[in-house]
């Protein structure tokens, strides 16, 4: 794929790569011995990070999705996070644990986690994403998991998007 000249190498894919095994290998430690695992990706970024992460993972798992969307085409939230492909969900008694691409305020995994928490009686429900973004935050929510963090920069590649493009570039550019 042609790079276009503005982009700027941030995380080549050995260390995209690097950083999920050894994330794999603390969520290995940490639900040893927790049955009823099951991982909600977020759609559509969360998709690439998640495969990667539990095809490492040494504990059976399980894997549902649900939509959010607050962006439309711009880079900025616009504060107003809409859920869906939400009431197929089976999660009652379950450990959850929800993966998102990137985290930068906090109201779409604050949005997610209450609604999963206030609609199911799940047994735990934790958060990990690929990237954490600091001091950006809206809304309080704790990231329990996460590779990377970066501050107010855009990114995309390995599941980021500007309008659904740039998902499929094997590193992670700002732009
Ligand atoms: P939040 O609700 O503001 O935390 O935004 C989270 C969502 O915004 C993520 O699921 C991403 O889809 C999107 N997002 C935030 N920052 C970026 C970025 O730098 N690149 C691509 N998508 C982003
Ligand atoms: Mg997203």
């Amino acid at each position: 794929m042609v790079i276009p000249t503005n982009f700027k190498l941030l995380y080549s894919a050995n260390e995209i790569y690097n950083k999920i095994y050894a994330l794999s290998k603390q969520l290995n430690r940490d639900y040893l011995n927790k049955d009823d695992v099951c991982f909600i990706g977020v759609l559509n970024g969360a998709v690439f990070f998640l495969t990667d992460l539990m095809l490492q993972l040494d504990f059976a798992a399980g894997v549902d999705f649900i939509r959010a969307s607050s962006y439309g085409l711009n880079t900025e939230t616009s504060g107003n996070v809409i859920l869906s492909n939400i009431d197929h969900l089976n999660l009652n008694n379950k450990h959850i644990i929800i993966v998102d691409d990137i985290v930068d305020t906090g109201l779409t995994l604050h949005k997610i986690k209450n609604t999963l928490q206030y609609n199911y009686n799940p047994r735990s429900i934790k958060t990990c994403v690929l990237i954490k973004k600091y001091g950006r935050e809206r809304i309080s929510v704790e990231i329990d998991y996460y590779c990377f963090e970066l501050g107010n920069e855009f990114v995309v590649g390995f599941g980021l998007d500007n309008n659904n493009q740039y998902r499929n570039l094997r590193d992670i550019y700002i732009i």
